[in-house]
């Protein structure tokens, strides 16, 4: 018994240590085609002592101010202790034991900042990859125990949640999105109370000689939409995604709304209390504000 067993983890072990060999072999030599153009595995190893900041530069790309806990420096934006998300968090009150969603967190900021109001869950759901890294990070060197990041579109998460928030907090996201119109009909389905800061379009705000209107493309299409006419125009990345730090949308295709339209959106949808704050018509890329919408009558 003892012997057939020893007989057996010997050959095991042997299997395995020709694996690694051939994988070794093909790393070292002709074995760039593992793992793409002159693969070298040895370059993931960090041999130095173990620290937060370590962890902070096995990805790159970073925006952000780290909070304090992480005792890490990231990159150079303070969004950790952003006044919009502290104005959005004052318009809903109390985020004790709330379930909220997150549209495109980036680096985790506003996400600590909601997980410190106390919130009993954070869906947090961020499409780029290296985003997504970043904020797994983040999650590690701070704590963020109520907060789950998920890799995807938030677009499909909507249409397929069965959760109900008591809070939806989508900064920085809207003006991103192909279709602005239907997904403000699908959050309202989803929420009460609806944050948003976005970039829009006004003519006053930014007429048509404005040089924030050169990366538009083509003209605006008014869209018939619950017996409104809603206005939006198409906008370009013109190649900003070459660039690690890159925190845009999916698509070149994205679609900016004008600001009246959005907030006649926000009522139809039957967002009855809708509060502004934080309006910037010379903002660099473009005129933008913090909405909160919410049912008052729930
Ligand atoms: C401009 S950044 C805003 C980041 C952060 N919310 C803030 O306000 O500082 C947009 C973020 O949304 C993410 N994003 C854009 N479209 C998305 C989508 N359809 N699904 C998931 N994440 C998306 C981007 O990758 C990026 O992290």
């Amino acid at each position: 018994m003892f012997e057939r067993i020893s007989k057996t983890t010997a050959g095991a072990r042997t299997a395995i240590a020709d694996g690694l060999r051939r994988v070794a072999d093909r790393i070292a030599g002709s074995g760039s085609e593992v793992l793409g153009e002159k693969a070298n595995l040895l370059a993931e190893y960090v041999t130095s002592m173990p620290s937060p900041q370590n962890a902070v530069d096995s990805v790159p790309g970073w925006n952000m101010v780290l909070p304090p806990e992480a005792g890490a420096t990231g990159g150079t934006g303070y969004y950790f202790c952003d006044p919009r998300i502290e104005w959005a968090i004052s318009q809903h009150g109390s985020l004790a034991g709330a379930t909220v969603l997150e549209l495109g967190p980036l680096e985790a900021s506003h996400t600590y900042m909601l997980h410190r109001q106390g919130a009993a869950l954070i869906d947090a759901v961020e499409a780029n990859r290296l985003a997504f890294l970043r904020c797994l990070i983040v999650k590690e060197l701070v704590g963020l125990p109520n907060a789950k990041f998920h890799l995807g579109d938030f677009v499909k998460w909507i249409e397929n949640t069965p959760t109900h928030y008591d809070m939806i907090v989508g900064s920085g996201v809207l003006y991103h999105l192909q279709d602005p119109i239907n997904f403000i009909e699908m959050l309202s389905r989803k929420t009460n109370s609806l944050y948003l800061w976005t970039h829009f379009l006004d003519d006053a705000a930014m007429p048509e000689d404005d040089r924030r209107r050169t990366v538009f493309v083509g003209g605006v299409e008014t869209i018939r939409h619950r017996d409104l006419d809603i206005r939006i125009i198409r906008r370009s990345y013109h190649n900003a995604w070459t660039n690690a730090t890159f925190c845009g949308g999916l698509s070149d295709n994205h679609m900016w709304i004008y600001r009246d339209d959005l907030l006649k959106l926000l009522g139809a949808c039957g967002f009855d209390d809708v509060r502004i704050a934080h309006e910037d018509h010379q903002h660099p890329n473009g005129p933008a504000f913090s909405v909160y919408a919410r049912r008052a009558s729930v």
